[in-house]
């Protein structure tokens, strides 16, 4: 049984990611602060061959290595709003935290090192259709840094050590660790339950999606793919057919969930546009994506209305709820007297 390292294991991808690793018979290491709680492991938690480790990327122990086949680096501030609370704090984690557990793998014999980077780095793309060759034009910390990972990967990669990069376009869909701050889930969530559809920077701007499940299959191709398709190799993971502008997604939201007023704003402080080319992925690894928009839109909808999804969980935000973790610290920091409380 091959072992894997799987960072960033209880958040919205890498949970998905760790339940198809346990049903394909891989023994699992997931590594995780666990900023958004352990509760949402609940589906594999008692999985033989599932071991939780909370741990952090920057300082953990480096005998985890040992007779690791692969490693998916997914762990860190997850989005370019998280990324600019205190950019030292970016760097501290995806960066240099990112950096160290890279060098780390590969001092101890890891083969394989999957990289979450994400098309963010295409920023504000000068051309549409982007290809992983084209310039790149990063506009935030959080897109700075996978840029930053993906040279140091490059550079890391000979014969006994292969990193992949995948710039992933912005996810969808329902997981167990849910993502509110994601622009089709909060769409559908704020339609499903106010009625309104926010659509901010006027809506012009491009993005590719990709729903959840069709990432975690892009992620194992890149652990089960021959060696050379996928050594030092950059992939973008969506669809071409799945860029749309923002502006569109109202109408996919609209056509599951009737009779919501859209609201346009036209001042967003974020500035990027890309639409992107996704044939290397395609071509090389015979990859595709299966699962389309209002599919997503509709297991939202449906998971809200059962009562399985909570839209006022504050887990739900990535941005607030490290806000309030910091909060929370400084006033416990504060308070608490000979270490306790009351
Ligand atoms: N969700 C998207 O749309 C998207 C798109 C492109 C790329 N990505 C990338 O994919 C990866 C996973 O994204 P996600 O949506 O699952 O994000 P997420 O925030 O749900 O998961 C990230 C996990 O990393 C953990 N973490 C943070 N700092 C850590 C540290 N220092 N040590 C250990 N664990 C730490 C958090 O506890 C969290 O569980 C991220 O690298 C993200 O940048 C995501």
């Amino acid at each position: 049984m091959k072992k894997v390292i799987v960072t960033g294991a209880g958040g919205y991808v890498g949970i998905p990611l760790c339940q198809a690793l346990l049903s394909k018979d891989y023994q699992v290491i997931a590594l995780d602060r666990y900023f958004f709680g352990t509760d949402k492991l609940t589906s594999i938690s008692s999985h033989p061959n599932l071991t939780v480790v909370r741990e952090d990327i920057r300082y953990c122990d480096t005998a985890i290595f040992k007779d690791a086949y692969a490693v998916f680096d997914l762990a860190g501030l997850s989005n370019d709003a998280t990324a600019e609370i205190d950019p030292a704090l970016t760097v501290s984690i995806n960066y240099k935290g990112s950096e160290r557990f890279a060098r780390e793998a590969k001092k101890g014999g890891v083969q394989r090192y999957i990289y979450a980077s994400s098309a963010s780095v295409y920023g504000a793309g000068a051309k549409g259709s982007l290809r992983e060759t084209d310039s790149l034009s990063p506009q935030t910390e959080y897109a700075k840094s996978k840029v930053a990972i993906e040279t140091v990967l490059h550079e890391l990669a000979d014969d006994n050590f292969s990193p992949v990069m995948m710039r992933n376009a912005t996810i969808f869909g329902l997981a167990p660790r849910m993502r509110f701050d994601l622009a089709i889930n909060i769409m559908t969530l704020r339609a499903w339950k106010e009625r309104v559809i926010y659509i901010m920077g006027g809506g012009e701007q491009w993005r590719p999606f990709v729903h959840v499940n069709d990432v975690v299959r892009a992620f194992m191709l890149m652990l089960e793919s021959p060696k050379d398709l996928i050594h030092d190799q950059i992939f973008n993971v969506g669809s071409s057919e799945l860029n749309y502008q923002i502006k569109q997604l109202a109408q996919f939201v609209i056509d599951v969930i009737p009779n919501v007023v859209i609201h346009t704003i036209p001042d967003d402080p974020d500035k990027r546009t890309y639409n992107v080319n996704f044939e290397k992925i395609q071509s090389v690894l015979d990859y595709r994506t299966t699962i389309q928009i209002h599919e997503g839109i509709v297991e939202i909808k449906q998971a809200l209305e059962k009562g399985l999804l909570n839209g006022d969980d504050p887990t739900c935000y990535t941005l607030q709820w490290y806000n309030s973790l910091i909060t929370w610290h400084n006033r416990i920091k504060e308070l608490s007297y000979n270490d306790t409380i009351l």
